[in-house]
């Protein structure tokens, strides 16, 4: 807090105040959309007052720079207090220039790429006058079927930390002009939610929450990340809006964040249909009891919070410690100063969509990109006669993820586009079928089938509609539409020479297509550039280099499954993996393993690891040891790799993972080029949530493993003494 904050506050009336921590949608101020606030249902449905509404802190949604000035402008000309409102917007893989959803950019396993992303991203943002923006979301997942993996970073605590340290980073620099605030996202563990369905029951024990989901969360806190939002989940059976262990014992007086807590949108009245609530009143109570200071599109507060105060049930002091913080994230972002803080439709225009803009974008769609089967079909050849396109996504642009927000289908290069712009008229596009899950129509067969018979190469586009995953788009089934086999039958029939680039929001369980497919190349939800990306990919101009950060199941009936799991009393060994075990840990009609391990990742090249050294087998708490290897580029394109570094703790006063990611590097090496990676075990890395409930080492036996992907085994062992 600052002088010039308090100094605000004391000026504020009670009224004032508690309509500063209301956030309602940013179309409110907007006259010129001539239309009642229909985003979130009219004002009316809030019942806020008319006059006092021009007294809120922060507003949500809506995009483009003019709209923002109208906004502010708007705002200003009828507020009382003039205190300027700071605008929020869900800036979730991109703003107007997307790059690939985040479950893409994790699968770089490029640190740098992901914070520079998020830089541009701010840039974009910034310059419309997003002051805010909701992201990153932390939340680790292990269910495909839940809709919103495709904007986590995956299954595991470390990457997911690692990668919300990095988007932090990149959005927030050093809160200067081209820079928005961050807020790390849903606190805590919505991830987690029961059968994949969102919004649904979470139930993990504190160790497991804090083992596994909160780290990441604590990395963005760390990296100085301006603001928390809650999750709609419950947490030990309270909502997390109004948990009070959640947000006061753990976010605000054990990890010290003394930032804006905001609830997601409507969970304040979502506190009554859970059960956790009389009424507005008692949600109003909960969640200003817990620490919350913005209440997003709900209105609790405004009609009950003063009541709450006259009646001695929350001090006035509570009210302040929220205003307080509201204001002093606004003198941050120097809106105390410049209510336009950045916002300029001139630049907005030059910046958003620049070559350099798409130029990064496409960079990020081609290293997010996993390269998941390969026979040699790939790369094709770019003076190949005639190319075959054929697929439902094949020439749409609604390939960049269901949170586009600001992105724009017809600013999206189509995959159809990509391959022109590659390789010229030689290229020709079929439907093939539509992309509608449930679809049965087989009537574009015949022409797709006539044109790949006549066709030298055959890029097939299947995969998932963009609008399949995100909020509210889970899954019960996640194999590809039986229409789409289908058609890839048909295709076989009459040409082999057929690569799937496959587009997903999800892992999705296609082992038939493993089977079907001559390659696989997964581009996820590329963004604004995907099918430059995608045709780059498959002609060679770019290596493939991402590797999957979410396990890709065999089948739906394996989930939920991840690779750092523990190993259980009757572990099924690896080596029995395809036969029946009985009295295991195992199913009698299907193996164990998942179609895709984590970490998994093809090229084009190959890399040959060698050379694994440990500099010691002893270490006490205080000392470092160093894990080594070489790694060659054995084959005939220049490329990427993800080094990957993990470590299991052999025994501990509760049971440990079978593997656990301690450190990742992604390496450039030219034809024939060695290059010698090594990682630092420090005692830090090796605590964990003992019996005691305390974040601790212990001592023990632990090995150490260095690999292209989770299935690597240990080559080493130490002992912590
Ligand atoms: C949504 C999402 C949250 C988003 C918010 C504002 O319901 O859960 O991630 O930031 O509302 O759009």
């Amino acid at each position: 807090m600052s002088q010039r904050t308090e100094k605000i506050l004391a000026q504020m009336s009670i009224d004032e105040k508690i309509y500063f921590i209301e956030q309602i949608t940013t179309a409110t101020f907007v006259p010129s959309l001539k239309r009642p606030n229909i985003i979130t249902g009219p004002d009316s449905a809030l019942k806020l007052d008319k006059e006092l509404i021009y007294e809120v802190g922060t507003t949500l949604n809506l995009i483009g720079a003019e709209t923002m000035i109208e906004a502010q402008d708007h705002f200003l000309a009828h507020s009382k207090s003039k205190r300027a409102l700071v605008f929020m917007q869900d800036v979730i893989h991109g703003h107007r220039t997307l790059y690939p959803i985040n479950l893409g950019v994790a699968a770089s396993f490029d640190r740098d790429l992901a914070r520079e992303l998020a830089q541009m991203a701010a840039k974009e943002a910034s310059l419309d006058g997003i002051g805010v923006t909701f992201a990153p979301m932390a939340d680790l997942v292990r269910d495909p079927r839940w809709g919103r993996v495709m904007e986590s970073s995956g299954e595991d605590p470390y990457l997911n930390a690692e990668m919300a340290r990095a988007t932090v980073e990149g959005l927030q620099g050093d809160m200067g002009k081209y820079n928005i605030g961050a807020c790390v996202k849903h606190f805590a563990a919505y991830g987690a939610a029961e059968a994949g369905r969102d919004y649904n029951t979470v139930d993990v024990s504190e160790r497991t929450l804090r083992e596994y989901y909160l780290p990441a969360y604590k990395s963005a806190i760390d990296a100085g990340v301006k603001m928390v939002m809650t999750a709609f989940n419950i947490i030990d059976g309270v909502p997390c809006v109004g948990n009070k262990h959640l947000i006061k014992d753990i976010l605000r007086d054990e990890w010290g964040f003394d930032g804006v807590v905001i609830s997601d949108y409507g969970a304040f009245d979502e506190m009554i249909t859970h059960g956790a609530s009389e009424n507005q009143k008692e949600s109003a109570y909960l969640a200003m009891d817990a620490g919350c200071d913005i209440e997003m599109m709900t209105s609790c507060y405004a009609h009950h919070l003063k009541e709450l105060i006259e009646e001695g049930k929350i001090s006035e002091a509570q009210l302040d410690k929220s205003v307080l913080r509201v204001l002093d994230l606004k003198e941050e972002l120097g809106i105390l100063d410049n209510p336009y803080r950045s916002v300029s439709p001139e630049e907005a225009k030059r910046v958003q969509l620049s070559p350099e803009h798409r130029a990064l974008a496409r960079k990020g769609a081609e290293q997010s990109a996993v390269l998941l089967k390969n026979n040699g079909v790939l790369p094709f050849d770019k003076e190949v006669g005639s190319v075959a396109l054929i697929g439902p996504l094949g020439a749409t642009g609604e390939i960049h993820g269901s949170w586009h927000c600001g992105g724009k289908a017809e600013e999206t290069v189509s995959v159809y586009e990509g391959l022109k712009n590659l390789l010229g008229d030689k290229v020709k596009y079929a439907q093939g079928c539509q992309i509608e899950y449930d679809s049965e129509d087989t009537s574009l067969f015949d022409e797709a089938c006539q044109l790949a018979k006549n066709s030298e190469c055959v890029v097939l586009c299947l995969g998932e509609h963009q609008d399949y995953s995100g909020e509210g788009n889970c899954r019960a089934s996640i194999d590809l539409p039986e229409v789409q086999y289908k058609l890839l039958e048909r295709i076989l029939e009459v040409n082999k020479n057929v690569a799937v680039a496959l587009f997903t929001g999800r892992p999705l369980a296609i082992s038939r297509l493993d089977k079907l497919a001559p390659a696989i190349l997964n581009m996820w939800m590329p963004g604004t550039e995907g099918g430059s990306a995608c045709a780059n990919l498959l002609f060679g101009e770019v290596i493939p280099s991402g590797k999957i950060t979410m396990t890709f199941p065999r089948t739906l009936g394996q989930c939920p499954i991840y690779y750092n799991h523990y190993t259980t009393g009757r572990p099924k060994l690896e080596q029995d993996d395809l036969k029946r075990v009985p009295y295991t840990s195992s199913y009698i009609d299907a193996p164990n393993s998942p179609l895709y391990p984590f970490g998994y990742g093809l090229s084009y090249t190959s890399f040959e690891y060698s050379d694994y050294k440990l500099s010691g087998t002893v270490m006490r708490a205080g000392e470092r040891l160093i894990a080594s290897v070489k790694i060659k580029n054995t084959g005939k394109y220049r490329a990427r790799e993800a080094v990957q570094f993990y470590i299991r703790d052999l025994k501990g006063s509760c049971v440990r993972p079978v593997k656990e990611l301690k450190g990742f590097e992604k390496l450039e090496l030219d034809i024939g080029e060695e290059k010698t990676v090594t990682f630092e075990i420090t005692e830090p890395m090796l605590r964990y949530w003992t019996r005691n409930m305390r974040h601790e080492s212990e001592k023990g036996e632990f090995e150490v493993f260095i690999g292209k992907d989770s299935t690597c085994a240990p080559f080493a062992k130490f002992e912590l003494i």
